[in-house]
């Protein structure tokens, strides 16, 4: 898709708030839409108030949430809302080449008019099938979503989770304004490192400060052992933090919802430390561990 033109520069983002916004990436299957629905849960579960982006154009976040399809049926993604879109922005989904966007539009009613209820009161807002624009991409849609997240004034315990589609490419400039952190998912396999690592060079080069690894699916400690193995002869990556996130078989079998992985499963002791590191409930930054992968 074509970029559009820019007649109104956004506003630059808000005084540094204390709210999270975090953006979830990496390589098709390695577990995005699995963390990104279980940190949320759980992390409203501890008192935070959570939004969950949908960013992938396969819209499953709904249904590991644990919503039901009666609900999901219901759900309007933004992309599909093309008056309101036009409103917004000046331009309906699907224009680019051509069409003047207002990038600055007031974003103030996009969550409670666009957004879902979902289990412990997560609220979840779902993109449509656009997310796959180029990275320089500044279709209606992709900026309406951008200036709706950096234009919200978080408070702390104020939490914004994206879910996106796997790979890299439609993690344009746009879309990664408005995030302070990205969370790149690997498995311990040389194919998803390769892709996290793009990715985490990627999220650097767009000024997202915080860039935090998580191997997902490790039975073992060799498998970090292997994942950070292949982070280095990759060349290496300064990563904010690493963690472990334990292969789980109960996910299997009760997916596609998370909802009964959330009291008790390895997967929950994992994403529970992953949450206290979002909020900044945590202690262990992993210095150690970045400075033995070095900064690449
Ligand atoms: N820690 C884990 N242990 C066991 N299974 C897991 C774990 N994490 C994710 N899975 C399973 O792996 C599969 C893929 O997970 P998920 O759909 O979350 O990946 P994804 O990265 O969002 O994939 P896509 O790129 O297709 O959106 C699912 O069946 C999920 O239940
Ligand atoms: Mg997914």
């Amino acid at each position: 898709m074509a970029a559009a033109s820019v007649v109104t520069q956004s506003a630059s983002r808000p005084a540094r708030d204390d709210g999270v916004r975090v953006v979830v990436v990496g390589k098709g299957g390695v577990g995005k839409s699995t963390l990104t629905a279980m940190l949320a849960r759980t992390m409203a579960r501890r008192g935070a108030s959570v939004l969950a982006v949908d960013a992938d154009e396969q819209r499953n976040l709904g249904s590991t949430l644990g919503l039901d399809a009666a609900t999901l049926a219901a759900i309007v993604p933004l992309a599909a809302n093309a008056d309101y879109v036009e409103e917004k922005t000046g331009a309906r989904p699907g224009e680019g080449a051509g069409a003047m966007l207002r990038l600055n539009p007031n974003t103030s009613d996009v969550v409670d008019r666009l957004s879902t209820e979902a289990p412990d009161g997560v609220r979840l807002l779902v993109m449509g099938g656009v997310a796959r624009a180029g990275g320089g991409c500044l279709c209606p849609e992709n900026a309406l979503l951008a200036a709706a997240i950096s234009n919200m004034r978080l408070r702390r315990g104020e939490v914004v989770l994206m879910d996106t589609h796997a790979g890299v490419e439609h993690f344009g400039r746009a879309l990664a304004r408005g995030f302070d952190r990205a969370l790149v998912v690997v498995e311990p396999t040389l194919n998803s490192v390769q892709v996290g690592l793009e990715t985490a060079h990627l999220a650097r080069d767009l000024g997202i400060g915080t860039i935090d690894l998580v191997v997902n699916q490790c039975r073992s400690r060799n498998d970090r052992s292997r994942a950070l193995g292949h982070v280095e002869r990759l060349g290496g990556f300064g990563f904010d933090s690493i963690s472990e996130i334990a292969f789980d078989e109960v996910a299997l079998t009760v997916e596609p919802s998370i909802g009964e992985l959330l009291d008790d499963s390895l997967l929950a002791a994992g994403v529970r430390e992953l949450s206290d590191l979002l909020l900044g409930t945590h202690s262990n930054q992993a210095e150690g561990l970045v400075a033995v992968l070095g900064a690449g």
